[in-house]
């Protein structure tokens, strides 16, 4: 079985049949993987761990996705948006602290005030940190309008997870509707990449009705579409969610994040000058998770910077960790995961991804 491992680690390009097989590996052929996967990272993207700090700017959301917390349809969390002086606070902690960039993250709107609101924010902390801080947006699907609106109010990054490549899938954990549409997920994509944006996408892994099979689908569509960043984590059920029901089909939670690691390895070796995110629900399951992640081929991690009296009503999914830690708690900790992987943060640059440079 080793000698398999090893043969397929040093194949140019992975079949289908190849990822197939690396998701399925354990123990010591697991780390082979793991540890393939890490000699790349230090080749072609260097040992500094890059900060996005996150600010959860709003849980109001439109959609009604089967599998999220904060989805429309739960009432049990109180509403809330960030002010903007909140925001500029957030943002100007992350330059203080010579943080490369910031993501902005919020449940999914469209109407006018919002676009103009994050349009604005755009332009205060573009203008406040004299351009130097970089701006992710995480705020679903947009108008290409508003997609060249925001950047040119200096965003210069997208994450829009696909959340599953596969469309039946994505049909199974969302409602059939105009608004929780595949294809418009994928033109979302589409969109931000002819818009100018580096384009990060991600997926859940360990879903109910998820096979192997899926997740290599997964691994070829990030592939194929070439993105620049990748953020994904394994799926943990919300109790106040419809997927909640499938709770006994699923993985062990460990399993999830023995995937999880896998599924970032594997995409470390195909796609070597990417950014891979280290995700907060890894560290969820384990509090290793963040570590290993970055001993498996992440670089990115993103501090959460919401004020914490807001963190509560942001919980996508259960037992999410840090909720209690102000900014400066959670940055000790991720030193701390830093650290025990023996890499260092990388203060003061963008860290932008090799991959887009080249493009
Ligand atoms: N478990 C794990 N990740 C989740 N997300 C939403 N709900 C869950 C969950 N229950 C992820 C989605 C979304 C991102 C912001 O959070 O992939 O794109």
């Amino acid at each position: 079985m080793v000698k398999r491992v090893w043969e397929i680690l040093e194949k140019e390009a992975f079949e289908k049949a190849d990822l197939v097989e690396l998701l399925g590996l354990e123990g010591e052929d697991a780390q082979e993987l793991f540890d393939k996967a890490l000699e790349v990272k230090t080749k072609y993207v260097g040992r500094k761990v890059w900060f996005r700090g996150l600010i959860e700017y709003s849980n109001y959301c439109t959609k009604d996705c089967f599998y999220c917390g904060i989805r429309k349809g739960n009432q049990r969390y109180q509403r809330y948006e960030l002010s903007e002086e909140e925001v500029i606070e957030a943002a100007l902690f992350a330059y203080r602290n010579r943080f490369g960039s910031i993501v902005i993250q919020s449940g999914e709107r469209n109407n006018p005030r919002f676009v103009d609101t994050i349009e604005y924010l755009l332009k205060e902390i573009s203008r406040l940190t004299n351009r130097e801080l970089h701006v992710t947006l995480s705020l679903g699907e947009q108008s290409e309008e508003t997609y060249l609106r925001w950047k040119e109010a200096g965003a210069h990054r997208y994450l829009l997870r696909i959340e599953v490549s596969n469309p039946e899938l994505y049909k199974k954990i969302h409602p059939s509707d105009d608004l929780h549409a595949w294809e418009k997920r994928i033109d979302g994509l589409k969109l931000l990449r002819k818009t100018g944006y580096m384009v990060g996408t991600g997926v859940m892994i360990g879903l109910p009705f998820q096979t192997l099979s899926d997740l290599a689908d997964d691994l070829l569509f990030f592939r194929d579409f070439d993105v620049d960043m990748i953020g994904m984590g394994p799926y943990i059920e919300h109790e106040d969610t419809p997927l909640f029901q499938y709770r006994d089909q699923l993985l062990p939670l460990t399993e999830r994040l023995e995937l999880s690691l896998k599924m970032v390895a594997i995409i470390r070796i195909m796609m070597k000058d990417i950014n891979i995110a280290a995700t907060t629900a890894m560290q969820t399951i384990d509090p290793r998770g963040r570590e290993r992640a970055l001993l498996a081929g992440a670089n990115v991690m993103m501090p959460n910077l919401t004020p914490p009296k807001y963190k509560e009503n942001y919980l996508l999914y259960k037992d999410k960790p840090g909720i209690a830690d102000d900014a400066v708690q959670t940055l000790q900790s991720m030193e701390a995961n830093i650290r025990a992987a023996g890499d260092e943060i990388g203060y003061g640059e963008w860290g932008d991804p090799r991959h887009f440079k080249k493009a």
